[in-house]
């Protein structure tokens, strides 16, 4: 009688490594860290918090709330905080003029965030839609989106965010070139430091549907934005989109959606090595509280959960409505 090989089973059992908690930490390859959360955070004009109905747990944040929010940031060990604000109607316009107001509502927030807690980095987004009365990313004429004239004030925009004290200039407009032109602006003003992620793959996506509510673009926005942010089908462009924004001058990429698109994260880790990021869009955020506030979820465990996909998928971190609870959540 020949002896059963010892690398099949019954001698082979993979059930072995998962039989404690002990080992199970032990063998884990990827773990989710308070360190791999930027915080996704709205800011608003007026006092106090104001809740996003289409986002339990989310709240629109003063400029001196975002200021006590900066220095929670840094007690929970999160390096970093996107900040998106909602604008009054009455200060939009089809230039989104506001966006390039130094005075203007992010400027003073990220001023207030660098000096309550200068040790957290400051994110700030560059695009005009929360500025504009169309609620598009970028300017129009006649019903088109002007690529070059765009990326002009986009670059404005950079700028203003940069001598206000950002650290890190995030387009997620999609115009083309627009990396490029903010990279050798922000070298000719001697912001070398300053740095770039990119939103290099960014879908035209239904799961932008909870931010328009909480940055107040929702009524305005007229149309899609399908001839600048990428179609769900493809996968190829999103590689060629990488490749440029990093040839243009980004340091960190960024995938977007995040959960949804988790194969596209994998490519672009793969493909160039670069520090990639996604984003958890405001409804996946909807969606896992939809679920738990319903009780069809246990709702900490798939908070983590979701965010644990991102850092098996290879993501550097993830940018997400849950930062300081999942930071929370692990022991910070
Ligand atoms: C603006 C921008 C959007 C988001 C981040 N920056 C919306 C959009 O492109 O329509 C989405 C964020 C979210 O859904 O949480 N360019």
């Amino acid at each position: 009688m020949s002896t059963p090989p010892l690398s099949s089973y019954p001698a082979l059992r993979m059930r072995r490594l998962r039989q404690a908690d002990w080992i199970r930490r032990l063998v884990r390859e990827t773990t989710l860290q308070p360190s791999d959360l930027i915080w996704s955070m709205v800011v608003h004009e007026g006092e106090g918090r104001i809740p996003v109905g289409a986002m339990p747990g989310v709240e629109r944040l003063s400029v001196a709330e975002a200021a006590r929010a900066a220095r929670e940031a840094r007690a929970l060990g999160v390096p970093a905080i996107a900040v998106f604000p909602y604008i009054d109607g009455e200060k939009k316009d089809a230039r989104g003029s506001e966006a390039t107001n130094p005075e203007g509502l992010v400027c003073r927030a990220v001023k207030a965030m660098k000096d309550a807690a200068p040790e957290v980095g400051i994110m700030c987004d560059v695009a005009l839609d929360p500025f504009t009365d169309h609620g598009h990313d970028g300017l129009i004429e006649a019903g088109r989106i002007l690529n070059d004239a765009s990326v002009e004030r986009l670059v404005e925009q950079s700028l203003v965010q940069a001598e206000a004290g950002c650290d890190i200039i995030a387009p997620s407009d999609m115009m083309d070139g627009r990396v490029a032109a903010i990279r050798s602006a922000l070298e000719a003003a001697g912001f070398q430091d300053v740095m770039i992620m990119a939103y290099a793959a960014k879908y035209a996506s239904a799961f932008y549907g909870p931010y328009r509510e909480a940055i107040g673009s929702a009524k305005a926005l007229q149309g899609d934005k399908k001839t600048y942010q990428m179609d769900l089908g493809n996968t190829h462009e999103a590689l060629r989109e990488v490749a440029l924004d990093i040839a243009e001058g980004a340091d960190m990429v960024m995938v977007k959606p995040g959960m949804p698109y988790l194969d596209i994260v994998r490519r672009v880790v793969e493909a160039f090595a670069m520090p990639t990021f996604a984003f958890q869009v405001s409804g996946e955020y909807a969606m896992l509280m939809a679920a738990a506030r319903n009780g069809w979820l246990e709702e900490e465990r798939a908070i983590l959960e979701s965010l644990s996909a991102f850092k098996r998928a290879g993501c550097a971190g993830v940018i997400t409505y849950f930062a300081p609870r999942a930071a929370r959540l692990l022991g910070a």
